[in-house]
């Protein structure tokens, strides 16, 4: 049976501040939603810090193909509004003790979207049993994971796909 990391299963929906969002897991028929979020957000959002030549490495990384094919291999959530439309409005990932893929779309960024992202994750860690938690940040968003607990190791480096800042967080301190 597919295991579910607490607080994530399908169709459980927990708040975000005043607004009316939730978080699942991802699943298939999200695919092109999500491959076409996380599209926009890269040109959107990360077009200051990376040429749109990486951008658009990255964004195949994220294609639908790509994500179903991953499905078994990371739990991937999203976060949606709970209306009749279930708009999706971000996207993050965990495996085992990393985390990766987080965007939010830029309309809805500042909202705390991102902040229930990661602590859905965090606490799936945690019942996990997982002591550390590390990823590899965009330059765009250090402010965000440093604002949640993480500390940069080391400079910025290039790890294929433009650069990178590895950081982490002890779960066993106060968060
Ligand atoms: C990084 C990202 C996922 C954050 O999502 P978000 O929904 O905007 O974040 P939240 O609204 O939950 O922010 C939580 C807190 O972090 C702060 N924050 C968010 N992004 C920040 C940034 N880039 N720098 C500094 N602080 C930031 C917010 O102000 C907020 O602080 P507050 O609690 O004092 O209000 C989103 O901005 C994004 O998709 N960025 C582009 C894609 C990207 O680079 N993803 C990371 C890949 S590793």
């Amino acid at each position: 049976m597919r295991r579910h990391p607490r607080g994530v299963r399908r169709g459980h929906l927990r708040g975000v501040r005043d607004v009316n969002v939730g978080v699942r897991l991802f699943a298939e028929e999200d695919a092109t939603a999500v491959a076409a979020l996380i599209r926009t957000t890269l040109l959107t959002s990360n077009a200051a810090d990376y040429p749109r030549e990486e951008l658009e490495t990255i964004a195949e990384w994220y294609s639908a193909e790509g994500l179903v094919s991953r499905i078994g291999h990371c739990q991937r959530i999203v976060a949606v509004t709970r209306d009749a439309t279930r708009e999706v409005l971000g996207t993050a990932a965990r495996r085992e003790n990393h985390l990766e893929g987080f965007f939010v779309r830029p309309s809805w960024q500042g909202r705390g979207v991102g902040e229930l992202l990661l602590s859905t994750l965090e606490d799936a860690a945690r019942a996990d049993a997982m002591r550390v938690l590390w990823l590899e940040s965009s330059l765009t968003a250090v402010g965000f994971y440093e604002k949640a607990g993480f500390a940069r190791i080391g400079e910025a480096r290039d790890l294929g796909d433009g650069l990178v800042v590895e950081m982490r967080k002890r779960l066993d301190e106060a968060s």
